[in-house]
């Protein structure tokens, strides 16, 4: 009897001892935010005065005199790192924590309140005041122009010869990928596994081929080389446009893709059997493909298709990172391409005897996010927007006959390097990524 008491008290004190483990894991050592918290954009970027000689911050009003630059920037996602409706909706689902803007809209300037204290890391508890010089309508513009280039009342930037309406400061590092590392380098925080960090762009270009062997920055490719005034009536200079096309924009990510199809027997027959591969390269981008958001991946896919164009049969394989969210961020799996690297996916079919004009489409797609990531963000995060969220980014069709061999001597020959030149004269237009 005495026994089977004890037993009942050891059993409620593990339970209890358990519970409270739990507790302890969830509100003091798991972060609430999918990162962890690094010096640089744990604080947001001091306030800043109105340099001398300028009437405000505003994108707009810089564009009075730099104007192509100012019409670039409106266009990149940097202008709507705030409105951004999947920043949005994820931001919701976040319930609207702060951290998210010390990159979203990261001037003190744009923030509602300044954090005074984080207790113990914990970005949840930190101590908030309302900040009294918060202007919304600047938090609308997101990684603005004065984000990057103002800073003690002058505007910093590439030259150290500039005759300005404005005070300015050279700063070297406009020329280096040390301007894009404070917010595309997103380390890891305690008890969250992930290879490189959840968004490790810098990481995966560090000492890989298009910074060693090309000595590329990520300017090289996001901010393309331009000749042209920097200000409207000044002389002309080589600078760079501000456009930073990326996973939004389809045809920037077909630069990064390089893709070749073989097949075997190359004059198949109704009956026989016939396999397709296909190569994927990461021929133009200087970090993984997909890199950043852990959400990003690429399906590959073949697709049989009958006379009438209707699919027959069906064959999806992804490319991205698996990672387990729940109780730990753990990183299961990683098979993105390294720059330069390549995959081959094979394809086997037997085509039925009847077969007539049928056809084999190879297919890749990207994906922002996944389809029921979507469906989540709309139905419980308000997400309306139609904002595309997924592209076919290459996409060749095969016959299942001998005229095979023909189709596959068509396709052409694979690139390497993302097209990287310099622009003379005036921007032609805004769609373009040159
Ligand atoms: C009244 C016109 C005017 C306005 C407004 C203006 N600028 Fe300038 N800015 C210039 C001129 C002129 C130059 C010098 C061009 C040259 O030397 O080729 C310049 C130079 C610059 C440079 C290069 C500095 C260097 O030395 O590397 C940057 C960066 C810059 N401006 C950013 C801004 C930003 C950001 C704003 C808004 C906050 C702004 N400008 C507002 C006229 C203006
Ligand atoms: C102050 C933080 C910050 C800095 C500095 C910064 N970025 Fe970004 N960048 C962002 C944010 C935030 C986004 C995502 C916006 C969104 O999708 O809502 C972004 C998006 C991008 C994208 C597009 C991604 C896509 O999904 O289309 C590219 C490309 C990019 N940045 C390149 C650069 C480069 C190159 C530099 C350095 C010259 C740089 N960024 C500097 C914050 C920053
Ligand atoms: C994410 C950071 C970032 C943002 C935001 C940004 N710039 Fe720049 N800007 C740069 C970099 C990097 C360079 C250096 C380009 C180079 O090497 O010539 C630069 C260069 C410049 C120059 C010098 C001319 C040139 O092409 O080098 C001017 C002028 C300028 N920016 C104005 C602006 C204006 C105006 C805005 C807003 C409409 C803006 N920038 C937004 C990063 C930024
Ligand atoms: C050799 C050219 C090249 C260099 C160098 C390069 N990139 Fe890229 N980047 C690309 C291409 C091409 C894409 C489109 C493929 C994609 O989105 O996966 C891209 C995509 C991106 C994206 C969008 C990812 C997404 O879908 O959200 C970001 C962010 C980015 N790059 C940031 C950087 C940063 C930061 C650097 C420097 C550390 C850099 N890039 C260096 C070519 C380059
Ligand atoms: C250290 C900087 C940083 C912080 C902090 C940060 N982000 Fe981002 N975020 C980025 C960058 C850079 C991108 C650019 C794209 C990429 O790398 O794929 C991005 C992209 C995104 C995207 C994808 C947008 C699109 O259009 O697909 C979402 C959603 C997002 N962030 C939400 C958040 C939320 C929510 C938080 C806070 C919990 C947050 N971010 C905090 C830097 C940051």
């Amino acid at each position: 009897m005495a026994r089977r008491k004890r037993g009942i008290r050891f059993w409620m004190l593990l339970l209890l001892g358990l519970a409270l483990a739990l507790y302890i894991f969830y509100t003091e050592l798991r972060p609430t935010v999918i990162f962890g918290l690094r010096d640089d954009y744990a604080r947001a970027i001091p306030f800043q005065k109105v340099p001398t000689g300028l009437k405000s911050l505003k994108a707009e009003d810089c564009g009075a005199c730099h104007r192509e630059i100012y019409e670039e920037w409106k266009t990149s996602i940097h202008a709507f790192a705030y409105r951004d409706p999947f920043f949005q909706a994820y931001w919701k689902k976040d319930d609207n924590i702060w951290i998210c803007l010390n990159c979203h809209a990261p001037l003190e300037n744009q923030q509602p309140t300044l954090i005074q204290d984080i207790p113990r890391n914990r970005v949840e508890r930190a101590v908030q005041v309302p900040n009294y010089r918060f202007d919304p309508e600047f938090q609308a513009e997101g990684v603005t122009c004065a984000v990057c280039h103002v800073r003690d009342g002058a505007i910093w930037g590439p030259f150290d010869d500039s005759v300005a309406p404005h005070p300015t400061k050279f700063d070297p590092s406009f020329r280096t990928t040390q301007i894009c590392y404070r917010c595309h380098n997103v380390v890891s925080g305690p008890f969250q596994f992930y290879n490189v960090g959840p968004c490790g762009t810098y990481a995966e270009y560090e000492g890989k081929f298009f910074m060693q062997e090309r000595g590329m920055i990520c300017q090289s490719c996001h901010m393309p080389q331009v000749l042209r005034p920097v200000a409207d009536g000044g002389p002309i200079r080589l600078g760079r446009r501000h456009l930073w096309r990326g996973g939004h924009d389809p045809e920037m990510i077909k630069r990064a893709i390089a893709v070749q199809v073989t097949a075997d027997p190359l004059e198949p027959k109704p009956g026989g059997r016939v396999t397709f591969r296909l190569t994927l390269v990461n021929a133009g981008a200087g970090h993984k493909i997909p890199t950043g958001d852990p959400d990003r991946h690429f399906t590959i896919e073949f697709l049989v298709k009958d006379e009438h164009g209707k699919i027959v049969h069906h064959q999806a394989e992804t490319m991205g990172r698996w990672i387990l969210w729940q109780p730990v961020i753990v990183e299961v799996y990683d098979n993105r391409l390294l720059p330069l690297a390549s995959r081959e996916y094979d394809f086997t079919y037997t085509i039925p005897k009847d077969a007539e004009r049928w056809i084999v489409e190879a297919r890749i797609r990207y994906h922002i996010l996944t389809d029921g990531q979507h469906e989540m963000l709309r139905e419980r995060y308000g997400l309306t927007a139609d904002d595309p969220y997924r592209f076919v980014i290459y996409q060749r069709a095969f016959p299942l006959d001998q005229t095979l061999a023909v189709a596959l001597q068509r396709q052409p020959a694979l690139q390497f390097g993302c097209a990287v030149s310099v622009e003379a004269g005036r921007t032609k237009g805004l769609s373009g990524t040159s």
